[in-house]
């Protein structure tokens, strides 16, 4: 599975991308608005500090001026992939976005028949938010292992992205389930790394090297 950043925070991205952890980015305007920076700058910064698919979401709301929009993005850089809302303007932008090999992210996917018009636009990526169906009481998880289903059935190459994720059980059951991606909040991978376990037996092995003879009383 591939693992996302879903921020749009240098510090947070270039942390995460030095450990070696991260296949991309994810971005939306609430993500870009926390940064307090002008657009363009903050997503070349981005793309600079990762090397794989960003993605970008265009805010127009008509298929022509989300397409002029999604060719404006995509001349940011080759791993700019325009992220487009899950409605009827949106698909018919996708439609066209493909034909141009414009790569696209389909977001705001709440149910398997979307997911499947997503595909049939020819999205690259979709993105179902199970976190924000896991909010109004539905099984969020439930929608991805339902998309991963139907998509093999017909071999569909529309990549699921596990998004709106939450918690560690989120990651293990999107992998699980058999995700392309997952799309992970900067606090939610770090905690993926974390185990008491790992932190006391750090602590145990540096005490007991204190008490090694060492030659010149330092190094090994
Ligand atoms: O980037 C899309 C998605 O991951 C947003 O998640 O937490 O706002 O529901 P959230």
């Amino acid at each position: 599975m591939k693992i996302f950043i879903d921020t749009a925070n240098i510090a947070q991205i270039r942390d995460a991308a030095d450990m070696g952890i991260i296949d991309g980015v994810t971005t939306n305007p609430t993500l870009v608005a926390r940064e307090n920076k002008p657009f363009l700058e903050l997503i070349k910064e981005i793309c600079e500090t990762v090397d794989g698919p960003i993605s970008v979401e265009a805010v127009s709301q008509h298929c022509d001026e989300i397409v002029k929009e999604a060719k404006q993005l995509a001349k940011i850089n080759k791993n700019v992939v325009v992220k487009v809302p899950l409605v009827k303007e949106g698909l018919k932008a996708v439609r066209i976005l493909n034909k141009d090999k414009i790569l696209t992210n389909v977001t705001l996917c709440f149910s398997v028949p979307q997911a499947l018009l997503a595909a049939k636009a020819g999205a690259t990526y979709v993105s179902p938010f199970i976190g924000r169906l896991d909010d109004i009481g539905h099984v969020g998880m439930d929608l991805i292992r339902d998309i991963r289903k139907v998509y093999d059935n017909y071999g569909i190459r529309t990549q699921i992205i596990v998004a709106s994720i939450r918690n560690p059980l989120h990651v293990i059951e999107a992998a699980k389930a058999g995700a392309d991606c997952a799309t992970i909040p900067y606090d939610v991978l770090m905690n993926l790394m974390k185990h008491p376990l790992t932190d006391i037996g750090v602590e145990r092995f540096l005490n007991d090297w204190k008490k090694v003879p060492k030659p010149h009383g330092r190094g090994r």
